[in-house]
């Protein structure tokens, strides 16, 4: 069944917990669609993990739209949440309607998903006014790593850890249908999860949150310029591509690739011909 809007309000009710990954193309989206994963984010993170950037601070629309498109071609039941890039909702309401509304229409996304809590309020309420279901995303924000000196913990402290609980409740009020919180504390997770009445994703947030998400290269393995802590390796399918690489090679070297049952049969009578 569909994964919308309401799958995660009655996931919350319920104690459900719901599940996130990354996907950023059709066959990998396909395939974590037909592993019965509730929601596919095709997240900025792909900046790093798909064109090698050393932030997502050079991701563009075109880029969203173009991944978003690709993901949503091969899912059926997840939710697919598109993340609206860098500057692409902080120049105005106006451009931040548009361009969520460039990843519904042209990226056919469910939902968007943008950083940033009391600040974009307005934003949020604007975009969730034209009909566009909105993902909050709040505690380490990427796009914001410049301001933030780092991919650093936030709220550790109990101004920030306040700061954080006034951003939960704030995109909440603005009508976010749910809200990612990214490198917190596990107990200032588990609060704000209990505070809010929409569920909370977490990515380095403990176990309490209402959902997880995570990006899908770190925890299969095949991203490992970089390992944050909160990562759990699942499965290690780059070593596996590693070794399949290095037995193709070996194959095509020595002949014993491509075999009889790889190739086409011609008639022998139109080869004497030849
Ligand atoms: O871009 C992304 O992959 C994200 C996750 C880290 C939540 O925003």
């Amino acid at each position: 069944m569909k994964n919308t809007v309401l799958t995660f309000k009655e996931a919350k009710k319920n104690k459900d917990k719901l599940t996130m990954l990354t996907a950023y193309d059709y066959t990998t989206a396909k395939l974590f669609d037909e592993s019965g994963i509730n929601s596919i984010l095709v997240g900025d993170s792909l900046g790093m993990v798909m064109l090698g950037y050393e932030d997502t601070l050079s991701v563009t629309m075109e880029d969203m739209i173009h991944h978003t498109r690709a993901v949503s071609r091969g899912v059926k039941n997840a939710m697919v949440v598109s993340d609206m890039p860098f500057l692409s909702y902080n120049t105005g309401i106006r451009d931040a309607v548009i361009n969520a509304g460039r990843l519904m229409a042209q990226g056919r996304a469910d939902c968007v998903k943008l950083e940033g809590g009391k600040e974009v309020c307005d934003v949020i309420r604007a975009i969730t006014d034209a009909k566009i279901p909105v993902c909050a995303h709040i505690g380490l924000t990427p796009q914001a790593i410049n301001a933030l000196g780092g991919f650093k913990v936030q709220g550790k402290d109990l101004d920030s850890a306040r700061a954080i609980i006034e951003d939960a409740l704030a995109v909440q009020e603005a009508g976010a249908f749910a809200v990612v919180l990214e490198c917190v504390p596990a107990p200032l997770a588990s609060k704000i999860s209990e505070m809010l009445d929409i569920p909370t994703i977490g990515i380095g947030a403990g176990p309490d949150c209402d959902g997880q998400v995570l990006v899908y290269q770190d925890m299969l393995g095949l991203y490992k310029d970089f390992t944050p802590k909160f990562v759990k390796r699942f499965a290690d399918v780059g070593q596996q591509m590693d070794q399949g690489v290095r037995d193709y090679i070996q194959a095509v070297k020595d002949g014993s690739f491509p075999e009889p049952a790889h190739s086409f049969k011609m008639d022998e009578e139109i080869v004497k011909e030849l």
